[in-house]
């Protein structure tokens, strides 16, 4: 049976030195919510609040160090003690935000997605590199206790061969601004279990097939509902699906998991989000699972080791995780799931 599954093992190690400067750029929801209490917490130094409405810029800077405080991106970048800038607009507004901030040699740190096409998410990874900025995607999960103790498993070697990866969230987002952008449960919100599917198998596909529905009287512009299917290289082995049913009206079965199976066993993460359990059986055992509840949150640890990563690649002076080079085969894999779900065929991945 397997014994060991330790905190230290899966818990992201955050940074000590916290020379850097951080502002933000964007005051909406999510820096509300989940960025600014993780860098709180984490004792990250935020310098700078911009939001076009600058109620929501002094709400998030009442809780740092006095940070300047500004409706204005000019008077952001401008400011000495800014070193990243964290980009917490929406997708569609980034391109001409990134090419005011790199231009002003300040690194950025975009949430996802980088952006709505692979053309403009190429466009603003290639004006970074010109400006010889560092960019990285905030693909927070990847930092999330849940998800990392469910990678170390298939690392480790624990399930053997890991030949499949699956992933069934059920939810509702049939409202706010969530309805109003097309694609969003694929490309905005999607990207998150997409990008995961990377970090779990450890390969990019070659082929994505996927399916999606509108559904009777529903808000958003466009499907709440999707199932891929990811094929790699013969060779790999390996398989994955993502379902993710974005408008159930019944709360009482919202549900999400991941699985992975392998040659010597399988795994099971429910509820990555929250309280986060993980459970494995084995070949060898087949009556018998063991659980373990995870220590650490998406909430907190998904966000502050993302941010974490940023200032420790800025110290180390290397290329950070999911880099904006690295998160256009994520955008990649995004954008071929809506073509596949528009024109009912597989789309190959180039590039
Ligand atoms: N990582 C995650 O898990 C996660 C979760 C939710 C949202 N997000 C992403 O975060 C981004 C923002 O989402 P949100 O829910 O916070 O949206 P939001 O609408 O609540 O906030 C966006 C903010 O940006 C401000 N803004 C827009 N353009 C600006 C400009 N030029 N200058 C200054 N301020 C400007 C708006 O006034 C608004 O306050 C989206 O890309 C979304 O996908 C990520």
């Amino acid at each position: 049976m397997f014994q060991e599954l330790k905190p230290a093992d899966y818990q992201p190690v955050l940074p000590s030195d916290l020379r850097y400067g951080i502002g933000f750029v964007g005051c909406g929801n999510i820096v509300l919510r989940s960025q600014m209490p993780a860098y709180k917490r984490a004792g990250y130094r935020v310098v700078a609040c911009c939001d076009m409405m600058v109620e929501k810029a002094r709400n998030i800077a009442a809780n740092f160090d006095s940070p300047l405080v500004t409706p204005n991106v000019e008077e952001l970048v401008a400011h000495p003690e800014v070193d990243i800038v964290d980009l917490a607009v929406h997708a569609h507004q980034r391109l001409p935000l990134v090419e005011q901030i790199a231009a002003a040699g300040k690194h950025i740190f975009s949430q996802k997605p980088l952006a709505p096409s692979l053309q403009e998410a190429e466009r603003i990874v290639d004006i970074c590199r010109d400006a010889g900025v560092t960019l990285m995607v905030n693909q927070q999960a990847r930092w999330a206790p849940p998800h990392r103790a469910l990678r170390l498993l298939a690392e480790r070697g624990v399930l053997g061969h890991v030949y499949a990866v699956t992933h069934i969230y059920r939810a509702y987002q049939d409202y706010g601004w969530y309805a109003e952008h097309e694609d969003f449960n694929i490309v905005d919100h999607g990207i998150h279990y997409i990008d995961l599917s990377r970090y779990f198998t450890g390969h990019t596909p070659l082929r994505v097939k996927a399916t999606t529905t509108m559904t009777p009287g529903q808000n958003a512009v466009s499907p709440m509902i999707y199932t891929i299917l990811l094929e790699y290289e013969p060779a790999h082995e390996v398989m994955s699906t993502l379902h993710f049913n974005n408008i159930v009206s019944a709360p009482a079965l919202y549900d999400h998991h991941w699985y992975l199976d392998g040659t010597h066993g399988s795994a099971l993460l429910s509820n990555p989000m929250g309280e986060a359990t993980l459970s494995v059986s084995f070949k060898d055992s087949p009556e018998q699972a063991q659980t373990f509840e995870i220590a650490g949150t998406w909430g907190y640890e998904g966000f502050a080791g993302s941010m974490g990563e940023m200032l420790r690649a800025m110290e180390e002076g290397r290329e950070p995780a999911c880099s904006g080079r690295d998160n256009l085969d994520s955008i990649r894999m995004a954008v071929a799931a809506v073509e596949s779900s528009n024109t009912g065929e597989s789309v190959e991945l180039r590039g």
